[in-house]
């Protein structure tokens, strides 16, 4: 028997660490959404904790085209998705477009422009799981499509399409195996793996 939303979004959040924000653990990448609209007034919340993420040089790179369901935008977004995109994400009440200028104010490149992306990309995803919303994002998608499709500038790197909304019934799913890597918990490589003191020595944190 499939799991329902509440289930599983119980089974994906990471064990509770005493200190670490609950929205952090909370946040995980669903692939079945609800069919509710999320409100201008809470898109504006999300993009305001993007907004303050830090920037190199505060040059603030990132753009995010947004589509809500039934326009043009969210079509021109679902249209350019990948097959095993294609299956879920068009479901999803608000499809965006994150991208970064490759140009710095003072005409070089910016060589952090897309990093700076991913640090907004991140903040955004983890306000949107604190409002109760959950976003999961992309790089399965025809980038000369979108592009075009979108009108970004040459100058712009594309970063990650982004579905955001409620989280859904698993049993909403079109195939068996979303329906199992829905209803997976998550993992994480332990931090002995990724903080070190040294090259190939992990960090004592504790
Ligand atoms: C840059 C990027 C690209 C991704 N591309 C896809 C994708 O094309 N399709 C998909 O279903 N998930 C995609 N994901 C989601 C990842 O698979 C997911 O974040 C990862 O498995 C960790 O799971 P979690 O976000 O639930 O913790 C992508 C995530 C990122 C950050």
């Amino acid at each position: 028997m499939t799991l329902s939303a509440r289930e599983v979004d119980q089974l994906k959040h990471a064990p509770a660490v005493a200190g670490v924000l609950p929205a952090i653990h909370h946040r995980w990448s669903p692939r079945a959404f609800q069919d509710r609209e999320v409100s201008p007034a809470d898109l504006a919340k999300v993009f305001e904790a993007a907004r303050w993420a830090p920037s190199s040089n505060n040059e603030q790179p990132w753009r995010y085209i947004v589509g809500l369901r039934n326009t043009v935008t969210h079509e021109k977004i679902a249209a350019t998705l990948a097959g095993f995109n294609q299956a879920w994400a068009p479901k999803a009440p608000v499809l965006m477009l994150g991208v970064a200028s490759g140009v710095s104010r003072n005409g070089k490149p910016n060589g952090y422009a897309f990093y700076d992306l991913g640090a907004a990309t991140a903040l955004l995803a983890v306000q949107a799981t604190a409002m109760g919303l959950a976003a999961h994002q992309m790089g399965g998608f025809d980038h000369d499509a979108i592009r075009k499709a979108l009108e970004i500038p040459g100058d712009y790197l594309l970063g990650s399409v982004i579905a955001l909304g409620y989280l859904g019934e698993p049993a909403l799913l079109s195939n068996d195996h979303l329906i199992e890597s829905e209803t997976t918990p998550r993992s994480r490589k332990p931090l002995s793996e990724i903080v070190l003191s040294a090259w190939d020595e992990p960090a004592e944190l504790d």
